[in-house]
């Protein structure tokens, strides 16, 4: 068995991460962490939040020596990125770039629109990669508290969940936007209510696939779309209930996630 990649997030939403990296590198080993004892990191502190992500992240480097790192978190990506690389000598990957050169990518107004996590908006991260490599761009950047509250209960289609979209995407359908980057890995669990609500107009754009191309140019030689006959074993890893993490994560992810170990924090 070679080194795995490693994988994490506050929760469930990496999933869409995992989902694209199983698909694009299917004899590879992935361990994925979802912390889900500690979610949501959106309304937390930066500081706490780049504690969460040096915690989980020196546990997996010396658990499983993994080839590479993925930060499958955007709030946690725009607030830890830097220090990760800078920690690791190994390849360390996160979401907003690839979710941005995406995002870039199918604009034909220029007219773009970035939601996440109000940790994610209020960091700045994107706006200051945005003004970087597209200052011609017109973005509007949108928190959208709530949102992955509903996607962590497996509530993804509610009437509920469609009124706070309405309430909470005012403001990039103001901005006539004809691109949006779902810029919390969360999101893509709500493509459907979102796409609802801003109208067929609206290309979404989700960080996944893009995040796994990455992966794959970072992590060296690979198996591209499973040539050779090695299936990558997938071991799932929570620090809250995981049952739960089991139940609903299969429901997101697929049939790959079957067990989850649990994993306690000394201090939660
Ligand atoms: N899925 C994460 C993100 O991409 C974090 C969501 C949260 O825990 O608030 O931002």
């Amino acid at each position: 068995m070679g080194r795995p990649i490693a994988m994490f997030d506050s929760g469930f939403g990496g999933l869409t991460v995992a989902r694209a990296v199983i698909d694009l590198l299917p004899s590879d080993d992935l361990v994925y962490f979802g912390d889900t004892g500690r979610y949501p990191y959106g309304p937390r502190a930066h500081g706490e939040v780049r504690d969460f992500a040096f915690q989980i992240s020196d546990w997996m480097v010396a658990e499983f020596d993994p080839k590479v790192l993925v930060v499958a978190c955007n709030t946690a990506a725009a607030v830890a990125l830097d220090g990760l690389q800078a920690r690791y000598d190994l390849p360390v990957i996160g979401v907003l770039e690839p979710g941005l050169n995406s995002l870039l990518s199918v604009t034909l107004t220029g007219r773009v629109g970035i939601i996440g996590t109000v940790g994610t908006v209020a960091s700045g991260a994107y706006q200051r990669a945005a003004e970087a490599v597209a200052p011609h761009v017109d973005l509007t950047c949108a928190a959208c508290p709530g949102f992955v509250e509903f996607v962590e209960r497996g509530e993804t289609e509610s009437e509920q969940v469609h009124v706070l979209a309405q309430r909470l995407l005012a403001p990039v359908i103001d901005a006539k936007v004809d691109a949006l980057l779902l810029g919390c890995t969360h999101y893509p669990f709500l493509a459907r209510t979102i796409a609802d609500v801003l109208g067929p107009d609206v290309v979404l754009v989700s960080s996944a696939d893009e995040t796994a191309f990455s992966l794959m140019r970072a992590a060296g030689p690979v198996d591209e779309f499973g040539a050779s006959e090695r299936r990558g074993t997938h071991t799932f890893v929570s620090s809250g209930d995981v049952d739960m993490f089991a139940r609903l994560g299969r429901q997101l992810l697929g049939p790959e996630l079957d067990t989850v170990v649990a994993h306690r924090w000394s201090s939660s």
